[in-house]
């Protein structure tokens, strides 16, 4: 049978996956809920919603804030072109090496570092500009400062025609990204826990 670089590495199955991606978010929870914001890993609603409308052709160059135990990592990289590269940026060292062994794909990096340090990371490799950038940090629990230039360095590092996908509990975050980006819409996800919004930015 010919490898699959896409696949993930656990043994047992998808369901055997899901638990385990379950235990790892929610021991990291107990440790660090602010940095969370969320018990659990997002709902495959939600990550369907947050994607739709993503141009795969046109996705080259993707990077992801917060990819937590990977829900969103891996449904990236099934839809992303074999040529494509994803940069995710993750604080949490449980989560960076459970990244790194669960989903051996050759077009991942994952970087163990803030989404503050996602603009000055691109430029060191040449690897940008960003075509998408998704988000699932919880800006809401930030300091403001700190938020707001991360949401500049990302509108920097965007391609003209690239898209800053956030997903957030909280709706305070409309404000921020309408000051940051030109044009922004959103769409709301009842089913994930907590329910979510979906903010698509463009420069
Ligand atoms: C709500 S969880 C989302 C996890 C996952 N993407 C999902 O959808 O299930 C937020 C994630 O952002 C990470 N995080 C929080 N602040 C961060 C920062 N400044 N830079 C990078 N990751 C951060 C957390 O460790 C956590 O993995």
């Amino acid at each position: 049978m010919k490898a699959d670089p896409h696949h993930r590495r656990g043994n047992g199955g998808p369901k055997l996956n899901r638990a385990r991606d379950l235990l790892v978010f929610g021991l990291t929870f107990f440790k660090e809920p602010a940095m969370l914001g969320s018990v659990i890993p997002s709902s495959r609603f939600l990550v369907r919603r947050a994607l739709r409308e993503v141009d795969w052709s046109q996705a080259r160059v993707v990077v992801e804030y917060g990819p937590g135990v990977g829900t969103f990592t891996g449904e990236l990289l099934k839809r992303m072109t074999p040529d494509a590269k994803l940069l995710a940026f993750e604080t949490q060292d449980d989560f960076v090496r459970h990244l790194q062994d669960e989903i051996p794909d050759p077009r991942l990096e994952v970087v163990h570092d803030s989404a503050g340090a996602a603009a000055r990371v691109l430029e060191e490799r040449g690897a940008g500009p960003a075509d998408y950038v998704l988000s699932g940090i919880p800006f809401s629990l930030m300091p403001p400062d700190e938020r707001d230039a991360i949401l500049q360095n990302t509108r920097e590092m965007l391609a003209p025609n690239g898209t800053f996908l956030v997903y957030q509990f909280s709706p305070t975050i409309k404000k921020p990204l309408q000051k940051a980006f030109g044009r922004v819409d959103s769409e709301f996800e009842s089913r994930n826990i907590p329910p979510a919004r979906v903010y698509r930015c463009r420069p």
